[in-house]
């Protein structure tokens, strides 16, 4: 696989993925039409910020399976544009949070006792120690607005050397608070006016762009400003004029609206404002983490395995993932099958989990059953978009669990229905491995999933298996299994054939031509999930 990388990333993320087996190819500072082109037959792509992952980076990269973050943010990536092309995203979101935190405290301190201004003026020559006349942290007030990883170490950093802590986070429980000795407020210009230090720690959304402006750093009046998150959450010039006009007493921004920042940021030419270039990850550790943690991301998505980070993708806990595995597949095939044995548009899904497979979480093994329901539609579906293709579709989907089963130990049930009607074909595991179908549409059968498969109702009259076998026989279509269930005797009949190639539509109209065949119906499962299935 090949997996193209366009910001720098350490070099153990990037022999972790040689040693893979994959392809690595680093092209750096592309952007543009040139990154359109060197990601149009890549399967992964890495990126830290520098790299814009817009829509049309999406509709260039048609083999495209995830996009890794080597960091937290992932305002560079549009995720609305990866769901809709069933491309993971995943960040590393615990790689550099310590290192985040620890440049956040050294710009608290760095603001407060003005150190890069008078290291840059001692080395000027200015021995200016009159000049410079600091504030202590011991005993003051810091407010964390968004106490989230990094807020979290912020706070217990800053704890420890006196500081009382206010948090604004309106997404937060009080315990969360609480726990690190924080008072949560409710209201964002309470929680700055009770502060004499306010440090972001939130992130770039619609919701929090612009939430530091005038009037806020008004409520912080004669305190300092720390934003080492991201840049376009302070309003860059309200708060180059606060700084300058005293009203705020000094800032300390590590993350830009822009970035690098323009030459005419006016923020280059407040004294008392303190800037570094988006250095909150850069410490060795950190870059090394989070560029291994990026690439077992995209090993383990090339692998088909969860995406532990994934920020669009069902997640699933590691440790239960290898009691939920085998039942993606059986989900997958029990929703191809219905969806192909039931006529018109399908307006609803319910997927049931009975027994065992019920106490687990089954997010990821629903977007496989409704992969399966829409892949035979010819939609481009996968575990990644397929939930939000059927609410973009209007299709309601139910999920169900019960502890009870009659006759195995877990069982997948996929429902389609199309308005009028409803069809349920039900999966298990044989000796915990092996896929069968064991019921379509309430008759019993014990079918193994195959590539090709006829499923033929009848009447229940001696000859029509012998008749099936002979036109398939005819026409060169060899039977690989066939499993048999009936209603009563002489009433309904329906079998399954596992078939070697598919069927020729003369063998179909023959079939049907027979009055003992009420239906036949061609099923195929010849993706990679129903090749493992098969026996
Ligand atoms: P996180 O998701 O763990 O925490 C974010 C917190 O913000 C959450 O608790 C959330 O509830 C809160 N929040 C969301 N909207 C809010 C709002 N409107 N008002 C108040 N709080 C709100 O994120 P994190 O890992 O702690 O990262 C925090 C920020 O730091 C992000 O912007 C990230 O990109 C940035 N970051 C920067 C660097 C750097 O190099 N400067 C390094 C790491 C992280
Ligand atoms: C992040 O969000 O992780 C940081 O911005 C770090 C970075 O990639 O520079």
């Amino acid at each position: 696989m090949k997996v193209l990388v366009t910001d720098p990333i350490a070099d153990p993320g990037l022999d972790r993925l040689r040693e893979a087996g994959h392809e690595v190819q680093t092209d750096y500072d592309v952007e543009g039409d040139a990154l359109l082109d060197a990601v149009s037959d890549a399967n992964a792509l890495i990126v830290r910020s520098g790299t814009d992952v817009s829509r049309s980076v999406f509709e260039a990269a048609d083999d495209l399976v995830i996009v890794g973050r080597a960091g937290i943010g992932v305002d560079n990536i549009d995720i609305e544009a990866a769901t809709d092309h069933g491309v993971i995203v995943a960040n590393a979101p615990e790689g550099n949070v310590r290192a985040a935190a620890e440049h956040s405290v050294a710009m608290t301190f760095a603001t407060a006792r003005s150190i890069p201004q008078a290291h840059g003026r001692l080395k000027g020559g200015e021995w200016a120690k009159g000049a410079f006349l600091g504030t202590e942290v011991n005993n003051k007030t810091l407010t964390i607005v968004g106490l989230g990883r990094v807020g979290q170490e912020v706070a217990k950093r800053l704890d420890s050397l006196g500081m009382d802590l206010v948090v604004y986070d309106p997404y937060i429980s009080e315990e969360r608070a609480d726990r690190l000795g924080a008072e949560l407020v409710d209201d964002l210009h309470e929680a700055l006016g009770r502060g004499d230090f306010a440090t972001i720690h939130t992130p770039l959304l619609p919701e929090t762009e612009g939430m530091i402006g005038e009037d806020e750093l008004a409520q912080l009046e004669g305190g300092y400003l720390i934003n080492c998150a991201r840049g376009g959450i302070v309003d860059e010039d309200a708060l180059a004029e606060a700084v300058d006009d005293g009203v705020v007493a000094g800032a300390a921004l590590d993350s830009f609206a822009e970035e690098p920042l323009p030459d005419d940021s006016p923020l280059l030419d407040v004294e008392d404002v303190v800037l570094t270039p988006h250095l909150g990850a850069s410490t060795e550790a950190a870059q090394e983490n989070v560029a291994v943690d990026t690439a077992e991301a995209v090993i383990a998505a090339f692998n088909g395995e969860p995406v532990l980070t994934a920020l669009n993708a069902p997640s699933v806990d590691e440790t239960a993932f290898p009691r939920i595995e085998p039942y993606i597949a059986v989900a997958e095939t029990a929703g191809k099958v219905a969806a192909q044995l039931l006529d018109g548009r399908i307006t609803s899904v319910e997927v049931t989990y009975e027994g065992d497979i019920a106490e687990e979480d089954v997010d990821l093994v629903t977007a496989s059953a409704l992969k399966g329901v829409f892949e035979p539609l010819e939609w481009q579906v996968n575990a990644v978009n397929a939930p939000r293709l059927a609410e973009e579709r209007g299709i309601d989907v139910t999920e169900s669990k019960t502890r009870q089963t009659d006759d195995f130990q877990s069982i997948v049930r996929v429902t389609v229905n199309n308005g009028d009607d409803s069809l349920s074909v039900e999966g298990t595991l044989f000796a915990g491995e092996d896929p069968r179908i064991v019921r379509i549409d309430g008759f019993r059968v014990d079918a193994v999933p195959y590539g090709h498969m006829l499923v033929a109702r009848n009447t229940d009259e001696p000859g029509v298996i012998g008749l099936v076998g002979t036109v398939l026989g005819d026409h060169g279509v060899n039977i690989a299994g066939m499993y048999n269930a009936r209603e009563t005797q002489g009433g309904e009949a329906l079998t399954v054939y596992d078939l070697d190639h598919d069927v020729p539509d003369e063998a179909i109209e023959t079939l049907l031509a027979d009055s003992r065949i009420i239906e036949v119906t061609e099923i195929t499962l010849d993706d990679e999930a129903a090749r493992e299935a098969e026996l």
